[in-house]
């Protein structure tokens, strides 16, 4: 009989979401009647900017004819849209990222699993916590760890709180670390990082030869003047640090996917004799041998959201979303919940209220408001007395919730 690779058995329960997602749709069967509001898993409900639209349809007549048709594309992306991502996300912050930096790809959360191909297997891992468990768990199926402890801690992993303790600023380890996992706006905090924290992180890592993966996933909803964009903005990032991008949550893709990761000439590894490696070439390797390059027709409408039409309508996307997060945060701000988030981010993160449990608060909000939320130690030990409310869904749906969430405490 073929063996299985065993670390798969270490992994916690299943996977966050499809976790939730199976205790609601046991809800819904048990209370047919129930007419449930899902503020869980941050997936978009809006439909597609009209200027994408257009570029998608017209991209799929271009494959009806024989002369306009495409086949496989370039692995790491066309041109057309590595050059606008360069254009209209780096130059036009004064960040220097060339096209060939870019890969192209189906989504970040692929990403960020899919490069712990290129990296070997004694790499100490720092994590924030709580953490978008893709991170935690694609290390748990590398082997990278050891079994979960009670808090559903893996041995091996290095843990950084971030905590309204310490105001969700991650402390800079005392120890060495080799990967660093930083995700800016936060998920699920929905937290920003300033721009001394990331010098502090990206200074920690030169000194120590380490490389940051850093997710920024959720840029488009920074509102606040001095955040930074991209880690690239830091002074020495683009000698420790891959970038993680995605149109998922600015331009309604998470369906549809597209993301691009960058991955700078500059960047090195090292082999277990010293010999130091570039790391983009690695990528490169990996990337084109396991990937075919995502479809010309979503490239396509990805292009489309750089242009005029395409930045207004996202833009207006983003705000409809941000005007949900307002809503969420003061109206549960008004009924004395303590919030965190929900300013630069999709995300609003609270406080359980009579210090319940993070799962406690779950089955209390889904069976008194019929409201689907997050728990907060679904995504780590230092999440637990938290709850995570995702701000995707429909205006009225939004408005529905903070009543029913706000009646709920009664
Ligand atoms: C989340 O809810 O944390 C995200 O939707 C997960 C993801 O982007 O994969």
């Amino acid at each position: 009989m073929a063996r299985i690779n065993e670390h798969f058995l270490k992994l916690q329960a299943g996977y966050l979401f499809p976790e939730i997602a199976r205790r609601v749709s046991a809800f819904c069967e048990a209370n047919p009647e129930a007419d449930v509001i899902r503020l869980g898993i941050g997936d978009v409900t809006e439909p597609l900017p009209p200027a994408i639209v257009k570029a998608m349809h017209d991209a799929v007549d271009e494959m009806a004819n024989r002369e306009s048709f495409h086949g496989y594309g370039p692995e790491q992306g066309y041109a057309f849209l590595r050059d606008a991502i360069v254009e209209n996300d780096y130059q036009s912050r004064g960040v220097e990222v060339s096209a060939d930096e870019i890969f192209v790809s189906d989504g970040s959360k692929c990403d960020t699993g899919n490069i712990l191909d290129i990296f070997g297997q004694d790499n100490r891992v720092a994590i924030t916590d709580p953490v978008y468990p893709v991170y935690v768990d694609t290390n748990v199926m590398a082997g990278r760890t050891g079994n979960a402890d009670d808090n559903g801690r893996y041995e091996g992993l290095a843990y950084i709180p971030v905590t309204a303790e310490n105001d969700f600023v991650p402390a800079i380890p005392d120890e060495k670390v080799d990967l660093i996992y930083l995700c800016y706006p936060n998920n699920p905090t929905g937290t920003v990082a300033s721009k001394e924290t990331l010098q502090q992180w990206v200074d920690y890592a030169k000194q120590n030869d380490a490389i940051i993966f850093y997710d920024a996933a959720y840029v488009a909803f920074i509102t606040e003047e001095n955040v930074p964009h991209s880690i690239y903005e830091i002074d020495g990032a683009k000698s420790v640090a891959i970038e993680f991008r995605s149109f998922s949550k600015n331009a309604g893709f998470t369906g549809t996917r597209c993301a691009f990761t960058v991955v700078p000439k500059d960047l090195k590894g090292k082999t277990v004799n010293g010999e130091e490696k570039f790391i983009h070439a690695l990528w490169n390797r990996r990337h084109s041998t396991k990937f075919n390059g995502a479809s010309y027709v979503v490239q396509k409408g990805a292009a489309a959201a750089y242009s005029e039409d395409g930045k207004k309508q996202i833009g207006d996307l983003v705000s409809f979303y941000l005007e949900n997060a307002r809503l969420l945060r003061e109206g549960l701000e008004e009924a004395g919940i303590t919030v965190f988030g929900g300013v630069n981010a999709p995300y609003v993160w609270l406080k359980t209220p009579d210090e319940s449990t993070s799962w406690e608060f779950f089955d209390q909000l889904l069976k008194k408001a019929h409201l689907v939320g997050t728990p907060g130690s679904g995504f780590g030990a230092s999440g637990e007395g938290y709850f995570r409310l995702s701000a995707f869904n429909s205006r009225e749906k939004i408005e529905a919730a903070v009543e029913r969430f706000v009646k709920s405490l009664g």
